[in-house]
């Protein structure tokens, strides 16, 4: 297949976890994370235009290594508020930062998530520091699935998918979990990108509500979570003190889930 038409193939989702491949459509190449990592920090750029969703409009590069030519998105966005206002909030010291998108990947691979977000990897791209990732197969966000009234094949699936992305949000005090940074594959595979707004200062949870059921091997790897762990992963991309509170927030997730199943019973609460 040449590159171009390797190009045009959509429909793809490939992420490798810890080494190990896991193709989900046959188009996409069949890439470890370490090869699609090789792939967005040497391939070089050949083409690039801005996206036009979201806020920070982040732009989307086109890289080929001579046999693979693929797309990627690159984000650069380092900003800081003392004050920040919204329609509905107002946030103090305030950082929409690139670091964020690397720093949840690799937290998500210490959970088992690493395929619900796309390999992402630091970056410069005409001498600016950003972040890289692999550019997702989606059909369609959240927001267009709503729009256009689309339900999933299968219910249960998808629930399960929103719980274990409702359970990170949390963990990483994400304030911009909306609709356009939830991606949806042909296949129904949920993608969370976007955590520019995350790693928030807090030591309690902003939307306890959402957590209503747990995936068991998350809660395990959860609670198994270790501080020192996610400082060296997540280096130099978050501070010990951005670690600290994503250790005090999972301590509260893990103590929500543990109340829930001693009032529920395990089985209302774990899948
Ligand atoms: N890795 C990706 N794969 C596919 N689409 C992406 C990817 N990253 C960003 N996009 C698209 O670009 C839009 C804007 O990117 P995002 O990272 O959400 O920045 P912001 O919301 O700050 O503008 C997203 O809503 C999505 O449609
Ligand atoms: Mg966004």
């Amino acid at each position: 297949m040449t590159s171009l038409l390797r190009r045009a193939a959509v429909g793809v989702a490939v992420v490798g976890l810890a080494g190990a491949c896991l193709a989900i459509a046959a188009e996409e190449p069949n890439l470890t994370e370490d090869q699609i990592r090789e792939f967005l920090l040497h391939a070089k750029v050949v083409q690039s235009h801005q996206t036009s969703k979201g806020v920070t409009a982040p732009w989307r590069l086109t890289l080929t290594d001579g046999k693979l030519t693929h797309d990627a998105a690159f984000q650069s966005i380092e900003e800081f508020k003392v004050r920040a206002d919204f329609p509905s909030r107002t946030e103090f010291n305030f950082r929409d930062s690139y670091e964020f998108n690397i720093a949840a990947y690799e937290l998500a691979k210490l959970l088992g998530l690493g395929d619900m977000v796309p390999v992402t990897v630091a970056y410069r791209w005409k001498d600016t520091p950003g972040s890289l990732s692999w550019w997702l197969p989606a059909k369609l966000d959240e927001e267009e699935r709503q729009k256009q009234k689309l339900e999933a094949p299968d219910a249960n699936a998808w629930n399960k998918q929103l719980n274990r992305m409702w359970v990170f949000s949390q963990l990483v005090y994400d304030t911009d979990r909306n609709q356009t940074n939830m991606l949806i594959s042909e296949d129904w595979k949920l993608w969370m990108i976007d955590f520019s707004r995350a790693f928030r200062p807090y030591s309690k949870l902003l939307e306890p509500q959402r957590l209503v059921m747990c995936d068991r091997q998350l809660l395990e790897k959860l609670r198994r979570l270790d501080g020192n762990e996610v400082l060296a992963k997540t280096k130099p991309h978050l501070s010990k003190s951005e670690v600290k509170w994503i250790m005090a927030r999972r301590d509260l997730i893990v103590a929500h889930f543990e109340k829930l199943i001693a009032e529920k019973g395990e089985n209302a609460v774990l899948y």
